[in-house]
């Protein structure tokens, strides 16, 4: 298990249309290059973190923010958790996800502009990999606020280092009184006995509820 140059790529990206054109690229190797090679664990432990606190029984809407090729998806199906829509910016990596059959539907939409979605849509916003360098900062949190649901269940993971320089936060200090029941967890992004720079990388799993009314 080694790194790939896509991924410094990919951390050095300057803005959402430079994602979009790394992303076209990579999407049809992506799942094989990256997340295999690399032994890509957090979208296993993202989902496994919602799905704790999600609770089986509860049906409800569910969207995979920077779905990507649909690892997240992937997992939550293994969880039997199924109504999930996927998000993202790049039109081919929705299309990697769409195929592999675990989202209802896919919007292709930019996390830092309005979200073409109406107030209150979702029950839980799940996100693995994409808060990270070169790619969504914590502006994003309100729009996905705006989308969820009083009461709806966030779980994001955020590179730990882009946590701490990119103003999350101060940001979580900002919406503390639109949010309930914060946890922070630590977690690996690689799998033990991957190498490479980025092998020891880690993530916060930020989790918390959109307080009710
Ligand atoms: C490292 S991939 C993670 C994909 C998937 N969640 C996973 O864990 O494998 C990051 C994803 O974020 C998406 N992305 C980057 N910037 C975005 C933006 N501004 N709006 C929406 N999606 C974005 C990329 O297209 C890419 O699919």
């Amino acid at each position: 298990m080694t790194d790939k140059p896509a991924l410094d790529a990919a951390y050095a990206l300057q803005s959402p249309e430079d994602n979009r054109r790394l992303y076209a690229e990579w999407a049809e190797s992506y799942d094989q290059d990256f997340a295999d090679n690399m032994g890509y664990a957090l979208p296993i432990f993202v989902a496994d973190a919602f799905v704790q606190s999600w609770g089986r029984a509860h049906l409800g809407q569910i969207l995979d923010v920077g779905a990507g090729t649909g690892l997240v998806g992937k997992r939550l199906a293994y969880h039997s958790v199924h109504s999930v829509d996927g998000l993202d910016i790049s039109a081919e990596m929705l299309a990697v996800a769409f195929a592999k059959g675990y989202y209802k539907k896919t919007i292709e939409c930019n996390l830092l502009e309005r979200l073409p979605i109406v107030s209150a849509r979702y029950d839980g916003i799940i996100s693995a990999g994409t808060f990270t360098h070169g790619h969504v900062g914590p502006a994003a949190l309100d729009e996905l606020l705006r989308i969820a649901k009083p009461g709806a269940l966030f779980c994001l993971s955020i590179n730990l280092e882009h946590f701490e320089t990119a103003g999350f936060k101060q940001k979580l200090k900002e919406i503390n009184n639109d949010i309930d029941n914060l946890s922070l967890q630590t977690v690996p992004i690689y799998m033990q006995g991957s190498i490479g720079k980025h092998a020891n990388d880690l993530g916060v799993i930020v989790l918390f509820r959109k307080t009710l009314p």
